[in-house]
């Protein structure tokens, strides 16, 4: 039965879900690539026969990990231009100043532990535990787009020089103390983003339980349920 109280509200724009399934998916393909370049041991994979010239699984799969980085890249850019420049969704001052709010936060995490209802109208596009965890996604996003990078582009390093991407980013490189602990920060950020999409799932659950909203589904559907 349909609440008369209830009106739709549109949330989320073509674009803003294109990019959200997009980084989705090169997040999932991104980590099962990267276990597998990191640890090559999870499966053999030999298309055709099992002779040296045809098993080339680390060189596919890693070719693989590229594709996705770059669209993984692409998606990150518009993100970040949509944050700054949409006209409907630019949402760059909740992702940066919201989580100061901090009379917002006993009332946010009682509703993420409680499953109750907020009871109060939230004002900005986050509440503040969403703008925090979405801000520091972001961060984590550029640094492992830039130590992706870093790393992509060792290999052409040569006698005669330093590559152009290898000069532009060498301030990373010393800032993290060498390549090896660039390596650690693609990894440690690995699990960053398995321990986001935990929370992240979480914490859309909780909202529809307590504010029954249907924010599960908004991010296909496009509304939001909210009070006339
Ligand atoms: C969410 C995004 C990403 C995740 C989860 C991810 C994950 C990983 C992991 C776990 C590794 C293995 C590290 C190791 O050797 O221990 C790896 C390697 C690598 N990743 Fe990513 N990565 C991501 C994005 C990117 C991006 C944007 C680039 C940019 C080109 C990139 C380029 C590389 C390169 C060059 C390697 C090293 C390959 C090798 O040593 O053969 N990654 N990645």
């Amino acid at each position: 039965m349909i609440d008369k109280k209830v009106k739709m509200h549109y949330r989320w724009t073509v674009a803003r879900r294109l990019i959200h399934w997009t980084t989705f998916i090169c997040i999932a393909v991104l980590t099962f690539t990267g276990f597998y370049i990191a640890h090559p041991f999870w499966f053999i994979y030999s298309p055709g026969t099992r002779e040296a010239y045809n098993t080339f699984a680390m060189a596919d799969i890693r070719f693989i990990h590229f594709i996705f980085a770059f669209i993984f890249i692409s998606a990150i850019v518009l993100r970040l231009y949509y944050a700054f420049f949409s006209r409907y969704d630019a949402d760059w001052k909740s992702l940066l100043f919201e989580w100061f709010n901090i009379k917002e936060w006993k009332i946010v995490l009682a509703n993420y532990l409680t499953f109750k209802p907020y009871g109060v109208p939230i004002k900005s596009k986050y509440n503040p535990l969403q703008s925090l965890f979405y801000f520091l996604f972001i961060i984590a996003c550029i640094l492992q787009i830039i130590s992706g990078l870093v790393m992509f582009t060792m290999g052409q390093n040569s006698i005669r020089g330093m590559s152009f991407m290898q000069k532009a980013l060498y301030w990373f490189v010393s800032m993290m103390g060498g390549y090896a602990h660039v390596y650690d920060l693609h990894r440690f950020l690995t699990w960053f983003f398995i321990v986001f999409f935990i929370g992240h799932v979480y914490m859309i659950l909780a909202h529809d339980i307590g504010d029954k909203k249907g924010t599960v589904s908004s991010m296909i559907s496009r509304y939001e349920a909210e009070e006339k």
